[in-house]
């Protein structure tokens, strides 16, 4: 009989004691969500639903769940090599896979410096581009410039230089950074793909950046090349373009953050790849392991790596790192996701599936409430219209509702996001298409 306890046994206490990030961790405590097992496209939960995954758990899972390849090659890892210092000693599969990282990253991003996660490569790419001007004899260029609605994780580096406002809030003086207008155009509401209008535009108002600050004073600009966290809002078409030009003629980097982008979600590798823009650095993270065990990735270009590539050959070239830079076990993690993607060729599923997904998203557009719709690869965002003095309430209890009904999804502010892992079938996207239509008809 199917276990009917959604608090999996938990007692109070044990549910006090986890202090939940990004949760109302009281709203939650009351009626708790818990996951005990999942498998391709399901989750398990604890009373025994199966439920599936529209979200890749995290935008993470993009292989989907249980992959037996990841597990064999973690096991196996730890048996062999569990921990190798990070510093001062290596060990061979750190080397093999970034080297084999460089051969699927843009251009040349042949340099890959090892984190944990997101926020750790976010802002590791913050410091080699700072330090970058520094080794090429232009200290004065310290500057860095963000994006509103930008969301590069939750560290100091990150929060500063992204722009969701309430994740930066509380916590007191944050770095001095200059924000871009986000590109989230009334115009372009319910684009497919590429929104149209405002590209150029948009882009150019790193002039008024520029003119403000002096191109002297700026080491980096960047930006997601779609914004994920922000409810995936799409560059109009030449915006990337445009801000390479600038940051060229001006001698600024151009660092973007793949950390939900990349490994496949737009159709290709890397969004650089499949919008044709080159960045100086770029931040990867999550489906780099298929979310299976912590990694984070910052890819740099050849020539920046070069650049601190001198002074004594004995004392370390970047004063960073982590104790867990280049684990072993994420490594071995990474490898076998590698394999997997290219094996199941899955970013070319991505593009297969992007058409019947985005006919899926837009044949919302006329049920209540809907005043966007926006998608890229196999990326979604379902917009509200909030309601009345409860911002956000709206979306969450749509998302709720889905759970319900058994299918994850994610909710920020008043827009739904939809990322379902590669391997998800035609039907099953007409499911989430299909359960959000139902909520969405009898929600007020
Ligand atoms: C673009 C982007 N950068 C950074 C991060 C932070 O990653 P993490 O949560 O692994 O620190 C996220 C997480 O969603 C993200 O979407």
């Amino acid at each position: 009989m199917a276990q009917i306890d959604i608090r999996a046994g938990l007692s109070n206490e044990e549910l006090d004691a986890h202090w939940m990030p990004f949760t109302g961790n009281r709203h939650f405590k009351s009626e708790p969500r818990l996951f005990v097992s999942a498998e391709g496209m399901h989750y398990t939960t604890a009373d025994g639903r199966s439920v599936l995954d529209g979200f890749s758990g995290l935008w993470c899972s993009n292989a989907g769940h249980g992959r037996k390849e990841i597990a064999d090659a973690v096991a196996q890892q730890l048996t062999a090599l569990d921990y190798s210092p990070a510093f001062q000693f290596g060990h061979p599969l750190a080397f093999k896979l970034a080297r084999r990282l460089a051969d699927i990253a843009p251009g040349d991003l042949n340099r890959v410096f090892f984190c944990n996660s997101g926020s750790e490569a976010a802002d590791t790419a913050l410091k080699i581009a700072r330090a970058y001007w520094r080794v090429a004899g232009r200290p004065e260029k310290n500057r860095l410039v963000g994006r509103a609605q930008g969301y590069h994780g939750v560290n100091f580096g990150g929060i500063s230089v992204g722009g969701m406002v309430g994740n930066r809030k509380t916590f007191g003086p944050a770095l001095d950074v200059d924000h871009l207008p986000h590109t989230l155009l009334p115009e372009n509401a319910f684009s497919r793909g590429l929104p149209e209008h405002g590209g150029t535009d948009m882009a150019e108002r790193l002039m008024d950046i520029i003119n403000l600050q002096g191109a002297e004073n700026i080491a980096a600009v960047m930006v997601e090349p779609f914004a994920g966290s922000a409810g995936v809002i799409l560059p109009p078409k030449g915006y990337l373009q445009r801000l390479r030009e600038i940051c060229d003629q001006h001698h600024i980097l151009l660092i973007f953050d793949e950390v939900i982008t990349g490994f496949g979600r737009t159709g290709s590798a890397f969004a650089a790849q499949e919008f044709g823009v080159q960045p100086d650095i770029m931040t990867t993270a999550k489906g780099i392991s298929n979310g299976a065990v912590p990694l984070g990735a910052v890819f740099v270009r050849e020539g920046i790596y070069d650049a601190f590539m001198q002074g004594p050959e004995h004392i370390p070239e970047l004063a960073h790192g982590y104790t867990y830079s280049a684990h072993p076990v994420a490594c071995a993690a990474a490898m076998a996701t590698l394999d997997i993607y290219e094996r199941e060729n899955l970013f070319a599923r991505v593009r297969e599936l992007a058409p019947h997904f985005e006919d899926a998203l837009h044949g919302l557009k006329d049920e209540r409430h809907v005043i966007d719709i926006r998608n890229y690869g196999l990326a979604g965002a379902v917009q509200l219209q909030p309601r009345d003095g409860e911002p956000g309430k709206r979306a969450m209890e749509v998302v709720l509702e889905a759970y319900r009904r058994g299918v994850l999804l994610r909710w920020t502010g008043d827009t739904i996001a939809v990322a379902p892992p590669f391997i998800i079938q035609p039907e099953q996207i007409d499911q989430i298409a299909q359960t959000l239509s139902e909520i969405l008809h009898s929600l007020d």
